[in-house]
């Protein structure tokens, strides 16, 4: 660090923190890696070093800054939900904010929560251009608790206030500059340099003590406007369902604009400590550790070498093979798709041209991208034309006798060394590779529909598979843009494995005396976007179905034969009006009640806990039969596959995490009741079993 090497003097304060000097400017310089988190030892440095600072007469002003990669990255996350330790982090911005000398922050990387707060208790801010500002709390389920929902709409006013605070999302340094978040931006090289020369500027113009909790000018004209707060949230109101962080972000940034700081801080700091020490925060910080723990398999190293991967084959134009095309044209990679017949191949390059179109039209892209992802994408009636991919992915019909063919034939024509995956949903990857002579280099790549916009990857490992290989679709999977986990084979993997048990309690229920609708409306009240019966609707209730094969035993099959196909067809579980508003069905109602008669079953009433625990219990079961066979590597990791493959709602952490913050005790008891009274479905997994009798948990394992 150049200017480092210029300052005249240095003090440690701690291993984290240091105090040089450059002439009479102070640097304040912390070394805290890999985010330089605001952990208790960062803290009591910062405190140290402006208290030193402050009662040393030859230091005329001061800058904090950060070495290495980012200015704070915020709180230190994993302290929460322990012992706190002092100071607080409110404690240290407020006297950083008391300082009587100057402090100006100097900013690079991501100041996001916690170390924006602290940027926003000095006196001044530089940036490079690069940085990034913002308050990614609400991720969290919380909200800035360090001044951050005071501080920021006296800065910015409370419409930009609130979209930066509850969307979560940052900023660059250059918008940050524009709402007067940052004072300048500085050359992208010369931080340190360029704020030890603003620190001087400051002082030799004498330049007052510039403390944000004094402004008013932005917030005044929105006091005693509550119309302002009802409209964000009537307008978000979709967006924020069932989480409970945004509601007390907004009640934090209206009491900055109504009442006086000192009050506004007092309410932050109660509804903070409320969502700190609440469930939904402490799923949401599970899930940010989840994501970062996916990528790391314990017998495949960091280091291990990957694959090049230049050229991508897929093998079918359908809905699936053309998102998948779409990850890689949108991560630069050129794409041969294969389909069998021109009018299918043209339907699907069609299709995939829409797609771009309509993004381009919302203006998320622009016409130029669309033409240039286009070009990217060749389209074939050739199979032989995938012998110079070094990826091919076959994304046909769920059918494995047509998938063993493909792969016995790809074999003969990929180039050695290039990766066969398959996109099978369900089926035995080992199978699929042992139709090769290359095993090693076959494995699945589940996407989920629609493939371009779902976050999730299921990366399956068959018994063969190479490292580098696993090790290389891991690593395309993040340049991608999505979130891979590493799973092995069984029929349905992690993720349609462990729908599987919710699809069949669902059925049985509605036999049984619910209806589709209460089933729907316990689980879209526990967060999911929606449930099973109206998700089937949207999907179509005839997949897989056919009239020559119907037996008319099962809701759907009679629902199908009675051309109520879901909502295609305008109805199905659901009557459905034009616009696709589901109204219950009394056809519906009657149909189930006529089944229920005619396999014997005495319809009683059923609770909403009773759905709940048969539909998300009997998941906890399948996951923990899931981990103990090794199928997935750690119990977060099927968290995460839920998540973002299922729409389960992030405040509840994942299947397995709410299996153990409603006690994996009690989701033992209530399984051996329902196997009791229902049957062998219900049998608890060995491995929750084990738990329970040793007091331990999932993530014990
Ligand atoms: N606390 C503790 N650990 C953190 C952390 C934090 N705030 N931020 C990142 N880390 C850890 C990660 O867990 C990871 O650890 P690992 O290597 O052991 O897996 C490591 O730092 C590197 O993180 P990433 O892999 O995420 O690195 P990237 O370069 O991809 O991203 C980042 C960097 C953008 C800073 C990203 O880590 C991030 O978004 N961090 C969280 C930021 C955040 O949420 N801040 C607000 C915290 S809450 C708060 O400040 C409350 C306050 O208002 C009182």
């Amino acid at each position: 660090m150049s200017s480092a090497a210029e300052t005249s003097s240095a003090t440690r304060i701690n291993p984290v923190v240091e105090l040089r000097r450059d002439g009479e400017i102070a640097v304040l310089a912390v070394n805290s890696p890999p985010v330089n988190a605001l952990s208790a030892q960062v803290r009591e440095g910062i405190v140290e070093g402006i208290r030193q600072a402050g009662t040393d007469a030859s230091v005329k002003a001061v800058v904090l800054h950060c070495d290495g990669r980012t200015f704070f990255a915020g709180a230190d996350i994993s302290e929460f939900g322990k012992p706190p330790k002092q100071p607080m982090l409110p404690e240290v911005v407020d006297f950083i904010e008391a300082s009587s000398k100057p402090v100006v922050a100097a900013l690079h990387g991501t100041a996001l929560g916690g170390g924006l707060e602290t940027a926003l208790a000095c006196h001044y801010r530089v940036a490079v251009p690069s940085a990034k500002c913002g308050f990614p709390e609400v991720k969290l389920g919380l909200l800035p608790g360090a001044g951050g929902t005071q501080r920021l709409p006296r800065l910015v006013g409370p419409e930009r206030a609130l979209e930066m605070i509850t969307s979560g999302s940052p900023i660059s340094a250059k918008a940050a500059k524009e709402m007067g978040i940052v004072d300048e931006i500085v050359d992208e090289g010369n931080l340190l340099a360029s704020a030890i020369a603003f620190a001087r500027k400051v002082v030799a113009e004498n330049r007052p003590l510039k403390k944000v909790r004094d402004l008013d000018d932005k917030i005044a004209a929105a006091r005693g406007k509550p119309e302002i707060f009802q409209e964000f949230r009537k307008a978000n109101a979709r967006k924020f369902r069932g989480f409970q962080a945004p509601e007390y972000n907004i009640r934090c940034i209206e009491a900055a604009v109504n009442q006086p700081f000192d009050e506004g801080i007092k309410l932050e700091r109660k509804l903070f400590q409320e969502l700190v020490s609440g469930e939904q925060s402490a799923a949401q910080r599970h899930v940010f550790f989840a994501e970062r723990q996916v990528w790391k398999i314990p017998d495949i190293s960091d280091d291990t070498p990957t694959l090049p991967v230049k050229k991508v084959g897929v093998i079918g134009a359908g809905t699936m093979g053309g998102g998948i095309s779409m990850n890689f044209a949108n991560a630069g990679l050129p794409v041969t798709i294969v389909e069998a017949k021109p009018e299918a191949l043209e339907r699907g390059l069609g299709v995939i041209r829409r797609n771009y179109e309509s993004t381009a039209k919302k203006g998320r892209m622009s016409m130029e991208d669309v033409e240039r992802r286009m070009g990217l994408l060749t389209g074939s009636l050739n199979m032989e034309d995938l012998a110079d991919c070094d990826l091919i992915i076959e994304a046909v019909f769920e059918n494995m006798a047509i998938k063993k063919e493909i792969f016995s034939k790809l074999d003969a024509i990929a180039k050695p060394g290039a990766i066969l995956a398959s996109n099978t949903s369900y089926l035995n990857v080992n199978e699929i590779a042992a139709m090769t002579k290359r095993p090693e280099h076959v494995l699945g790549m589940h996407f989920f529909s629609p493939a371009n916009v779902m976050r999730l990857l299921e990366v399956v490992r068959g018994e063969k598979t190479d490292k580098r290989v696993i090790a290389t679709a891991m690593q395309l999977g993040r340049q991608i843009g999505k979130i891979a986990v590493l799973v092995g084979v069984c029929h349905g993997f992690v993720g349609n494995r462990m729908l599987e048990p919710r699809q069949r309690e669902a059925n049985r229920l509605i036999l049984e005396g619910a209806m589709p609708w209460d089933v729907d409306r316990v689980l879209y009240e526990f967060g999911f976007p929606m449930g099973p019966f109206a998700m089937a609707d949207l999907a179509g209730l005839d997949i897989g179905w056919s009239r020559e094969t119907s037996k008319g035993e099962t809701v759907r099959e009679i629902l199908c034969e009675q051309d109520r196909r879901g909502q295609k067809t305008g109805a199905g579980f659901y009557d459905y009006d034009e616009s696709r508003n589901a109204k219950p069905s009394k056809l519906v109602e009657q149909i189930i009640l006529d089944l229920s008669a005619k396999k014997g079953i005495a319809r009683r009433t059923i609770s909403d806990q009773e759905i709940l625990e048969r539909c998300v219990y009997t998941m906890i079961n399948e996951g923990a039969k899931i981990l103990e066979e090794g199928i997935a590597i750690r119990s977060s990791d099927i968290d995460i596959v839920w998540i973002n493959g299922y729409g389960w709602p992030i405040y509840r952490g994942g299947p397995m995490f709410y299996g153990e913050q409603v006690g994996l005790g009690k989701v033992l008891d209530r399984l051996r009741v329902y196997e009791a009274k229902l049957g062998p479905e219900f049998k608890p997994s060995a491995l929750l079993e084990r738990l329970v009798a040793e007091g331990k948990g999932f993530r014990d394992l």
